[in-house]
């Protein structure tokens, strides 16, 4: 059975503000998507790679792609990330048996954060979220009045790749209401009951989102070692 890796890569990019589609950005002259796939195949826990790209820059992500994952599959992506997630799993080839959701907006994610969340689909869990501490102290408000402060032990923040048994996904997708709002994958199984574990995430696999972040990812690569 073979893992793949579906990466919503088809989102505008509003808050971030440049001139093209988020995940075409350069960063250090290379696109957010592929450092991400390169980092994302450096794990060896990937055989298929299907990217969801911006609607009518398919060609642009082909000619992109094939210096680094030659058998990419590229396909359009949606109006919501659901959306997207969805058009890249209906790309899957049916052997596969584990799939691994990644945006490519957390380009900096380390390669063993991809390993780690394939073992624990491997090792039974139907779904798996790389997770970190909440550093800040979150209180929950009412307009401008706070109601309380939240217990932060309890709270993490998820990243991405999450992992997924690849029948269970399906079906909760399947199973989704159309234009259902939901922000993560994870978050449909947990909707319907499905156990959803988590394994240690990484600061580096934060989502460059706004100006600030495509900085610090900056400073990360002028001081990465390796390639
Ligand atoms: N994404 C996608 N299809 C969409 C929206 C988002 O594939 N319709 C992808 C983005 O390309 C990104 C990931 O989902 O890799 C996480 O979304 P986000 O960080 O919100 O990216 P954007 O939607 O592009 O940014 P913004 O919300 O600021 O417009
Ligand atoms: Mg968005």
């Amino acid at each position: 059975m073979r893992s793949a890796l579906v990466v919503p890569a088809a989102g505008r990019g509003d808050r971030l503000g440049a001139d093209r589609p988020k995940a075409l950005v350069p960063l250090a002259g290379v696109p957010l998507l592929v450092h991400a796939l390169r980092r994302a195949t450096a794990s060896g826990v990937v055989d298929v790679v299907v990217v969801v790209a911006p609607a009518g820059a398919c060609d642009e992500v082909r000619e992109l792609l094939a210096p680094v994952v030659a058998d990419a599959v590229v396909v359009p992506g949606g109006a919501e990330r659901q959306d997207s997630v969805r058009a890249g799993l209906a790309a899957l080839p049916e052997d596969v048996d584990v799939v691994l959701v990644h945006d490519a907006a957390r380009c900096l994610t380390p390669a063993p954060v991809f390993a780690a969340v394939v073992a624990a689909v491997r090792a039974g869990a139907p779904g798996v979220v790389p997770v970190v501490p909440v550093s800040d102290t979150v209180k929950r408000v009412a307009g401008e009045r706070v109601v309380e402060t939240v217990d932060r032990s309890e709270l993490a923040a998820v990243q991405t790749p999450q992992g997924f048994s690849a029948p269970v996904l399906r079906a909760v997708h399947a199973a989704a209401p159309p234009g259902a709002s939901v922000t993560d994958d994870a978050g449909m199984l947990e909707a319907l009951g499905h156990p959803v574990v988590t394994v240690p995430g990484d600061e580096r696999a934060f989502k460059v989102t706004r100006p600030l972040d495509l900085l610090l990812a900056e400073a990360l690569l002028d001081r990465e070692v390796a390639p």
